[in-house]
């Protein structure tokens, strides 16, 4: 009998000890631990990215080297580059440049801000390809957006980056200098 006693004692206090341990790990009692995966230099679910590293390449090509000014146009404007960045253009960017690029596009009347520009206009004509490509890729520029410190977007034009890969942005860009000959 006694000893019965004392294993039911044993016991109650294993009992004890050991659910005094389970609120642990059932996080009953939260223990915040530093973990490595938090502190390090990432960005959580719907963050900014991060700035691109200077002088990196991205894994299709060195599209744009931030810090090394406006890219050159690597495609040429063949017959081919022009037709399909003319199709991409009626896909991506009619509806706010219009079919024809006058800055007329269904989606133009609710951009109160600012308009579309017209694209065939003197002045975005004499703009380079390369610039018509970071336009493209990251939007319009704005001086006081850090998120790359030197393609910035106001929210007037979106970047389309995500939505074109780099040739088919060239593409656009062959087809966009269409548009002059065609006034
Ligand atoms: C959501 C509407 C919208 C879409 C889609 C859009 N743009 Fe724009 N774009 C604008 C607006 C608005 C401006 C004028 C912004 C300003 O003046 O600040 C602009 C300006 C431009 C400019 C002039 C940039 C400069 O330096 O003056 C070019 C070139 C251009 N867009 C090309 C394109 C191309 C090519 C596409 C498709 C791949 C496209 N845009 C898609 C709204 C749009």
């Amino acid at each position: 009998m006694r000893l019965f006693k004392q294993l039911l004692v044993v016991f109650a206090a294993l009992g004890v000890l050991a659910a005094a341990l389970m609120t642990f790990s059932y996080d009953v009692i939260k223990i915040d631990w530093i973990v490595f995966m938090e502190i390090q230099d990432s960005f959580d679910d719907q963050e900014k990215p991060l700035a691109v590293p200077a002088q990196s390449i991205p894994v299709d090509g060195a599209a744009y080297l931030p810090g090394m000014g406006e890219p050159v146009n690597p495609v040429p404007a063949d017959e081919a580059s022009i037709a399909r960045g003319a199709q991409l253009y009626q896909i991506h960017c009619a509806m706010c440049h219009g079919d024809n690029g006058q800055g007329n596009g269904t989606v133009a009347a609710f951009l109160v801000k600012k308009k579309p520009a017209n694209l065939t206009s003197e002045a975005v004509q004499a703009k380079s390809d390369g610039s018509w490509f970071l336009t493209i890729s990251y939007g319009i520029w704005n001086p006081s957006n850090t998120l790359f410190p030197e393609v910035q977007f106001s929210g007037q034009m979106p970047p389309l980056a995500e939505n074109l890969t780099i040739r088919e942005r060239w593409d656009i860009v062959n087809y966009l200098r269409t548009l002059k000959a065609a006034e």
